[in-house]
């Protein structure tokens, strides 16, 4: 492996362990949460100091919806304050958002401040945050095969044309390389519906900490185990 290739170009983020983190405090979940950005700050850094050029963040999965209303309100209300806070700093730093996920069952107001980020920060240049909202694999598939058949439905799209690269190409992250180095926290070794068509290959990660724990040397530890990987790609080199 060349000396490249040992820094993943983009690295993928379960972050896993807020609720558990904030219950062995006696905390209230949301607190818990709140915790867990630092830990996305952190990542940032690191992630820019090696040169990774996308980094994903499992922010808030479809299966997230079915937590009590008060938890998915406290998160909504999270994603806003972080976003209207943290945009000029990401701005300032060349930091690009993207999101992926199916938008349309927030509120007008998280809309409006996630477009507004993507927005704001479009020019930035150094790495693109990918967040996952109201994301799942399984939906994304679904929704990709729906915009493909509609395709073919309108005789605009032959099915033989369908093939790796076109699927890919239908999903909510296009634009994006797929992920090399996927990462979650807290021990559970699971990927729990996220980017399953992505991962095919990534290299998986499961540090023990709780994701308010996740620190900049948890992140560098991380890439000092996938640089020790050896990725075949299913081949035999
Ligand atoms: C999983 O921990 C974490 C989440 C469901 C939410 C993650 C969100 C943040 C850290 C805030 C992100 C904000 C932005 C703007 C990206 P869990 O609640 O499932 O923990 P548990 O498994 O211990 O219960």
């Amino acid at each position: 492996m060349s000396e490249a290739n040992r820094i993943p170009r983009h690295v993928a983020m379960i972050m896993d362990g807020n609720g558990r983190w904030a219950e062995q405090r006696g905390m209230p979940r949301h607190e818990g949460h709140a915790a867990g950005i630092e830990p996305i700050r952190a990542s940032l850094r690191a992630a820019v100091r090696h040169g990774v050029e996308y980094l994903t963040l499992y922010a808030f999965s479809t299966e997230n919806w079915g937590r009590p209303a008060e938890e998915v309100d406290a998160l909504m209300e999270l994603f806003c304050q972080c976003v209207i806070h943290e945009t000029p700093e990401l701005q300032r730093q060349g930091i690009r958002i993207r999101m992926i996920g199916d938008r349309t069952r927030f509120s007008d107001k998280v809309r409006a401040y996630l477009a507004q980020a993507e927005e704001l920060t479009a020019a930035g240049d150094r790495l693109t945050l990918v967040l996952a909202f109201d994301y799942s694999s399984r939906d994304e598939i679904v929704r990709a095969v729906r915009k493909l058949t509609a395709r073919v439905a309108a005789g605009d799209l032959a099915p033989e044309a369908i093939d790796e690269a076109a699927f890919s190409a239908a999903l909510d992250t296009a634009e994006f390389p797929d992920p090399d180095l996927v990462i979650r926290t807290s021990g559970e070794q699971r990927l729990s519906n996220f980017l399953l068509w992505q991962a095919s290959y990534a290299e998986l990660c499961f540090p023990q900490v709780l994701w308010p724990d996740f620190t900049e040397e948890e992140f560098d530890r991380a890439i000092d185990e996938y640089a020790r990987r050896e990725r075949r790609f299913g081949r035999i080199e």
